[in-house]
């Protein structure tokens, strides 16, 4: 595939997303414009119920918008495919399967099959095994690897959710709130982690967090979202922090500071209530 898609590897272009109620539509977003580039981190904050999940599964390809478009390199996004890769806000995983076989169902419907495109032939039982061994490693789950989701707490089995997608080696990582339900010490392992693999992997990454602090340590841009209905996009901010970032060093960081100020101003003074709001 061609690499010419600069600043606009996703382009968002006047969506809209009603749903139908029992009360009649309601709009959750409206007028959403908005270019990735390749190889951009954008993250999505705003308070709850805004539409930020709304708008991740419209990039995931799992709704379509009511009205306008969303293109991921050059082509219309019209469902899902292995090259955007999601982490759910809620681990959606399949309670009957081990940590492993969760994480190999994915792997083997990427890599099992030739990709005439990539010119990539099927890999073999041994090689797929390989890599959902090294994504669950990667994720510090290789002791839990045949256990069952109910068998381990939420923080793992969100982590089991983020191998899940980073194996596939998705040109687009959509992360919903991927560490909301984790501990601040595996939260902060993991953020540092995931800023690792994007480095590596030059994935585009559109994450939804709730956190201040973890949208600017991890964004390349910080997307705020206006209180719903017909939520929009309020303002977005350029976080100019060089590569690779050091959540010590930034802690004293004016620069750092300054970027967590505006996000905050945006959210509690701008767009009021802020009950589930970790700043
Ligand atoms: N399938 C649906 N049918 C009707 N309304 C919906 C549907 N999905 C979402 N909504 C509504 O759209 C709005 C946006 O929901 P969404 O889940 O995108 O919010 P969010 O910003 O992700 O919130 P949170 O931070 O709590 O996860 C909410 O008012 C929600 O109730
Ligand atoms: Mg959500």
């Amino acid at each position: 595939m061609s690499d010419n898609f600069g600043s606009k590897f996703i382009q968002i272009q006047g969506v809209e997303q009603c749903f139908k109620t029992a009360k009649g539509p309601f709009v959750a977003l409206q007028g959403i414009d908005l270019n990735v580039a390749k190889g951009e981190f954008v993250a999505l904050i705003g308070h709850s119920g805004c539409g930020k999940s709304t708008l991740l599964n419209l990039i995931a390809g799992l709704t379509l918008p009511t009205r306008g478009s969303l293109i991921c390199a050059n082509r219309e996004i019209a469902g899902p495919g292995p090259e955007r890769a999601v982490v759910f806000q809620n681990h959606s995983l399949l309670p009957w399967l081990t940590c492993f076989e969760n994480v190999y169902l994915a792997v083997e419907r990427v890599f099992a099959v030739s990709d005439r495109v990539n010119g990539r032939s099927g890999e073999s039982k041994a090689q797929l095994k390989a890599r959902t061994d090294a994504a669950l490693a990667l994720v510090g789950l290789t002791p839990a690897a045949h256990k069952r989701p109910g068998e381990i707490s939420g923080g793992m089995k969100q982590r089991v959710g983020i191998a899940r997608a980073l194996c596939m080696e998705p040109q687009v990582l959509l992360l919903d709130e991927p560490f909301g339900a984790l501990d601040a010490l595996t939260r902060a392992k993991l953020q540092d982690e995931l800023l690792a693999i994007v480095a590596k992997t030059q994935s585009t990454v559109v994450m939804v967090t709730h956190d201040v602090d973890e949208a600017v340590l991890l964004s390349d841009r910080i997307v705020m979202m206006t209180n719903g209905p017909a939520a929009k996009i309020g303002e977005v901010l350029h976080v100019e922090l060089t590569r690779p970032r050091s959540r010590v060093e930034l802690a004293e960081s004016s620069q750092y500071l300054h970027y967590r100020k505006a996000v905050i101003d945006f959210l509690y003074t701008r767009q009021g209530h802020v009950e589930k709001l970790v700043a």
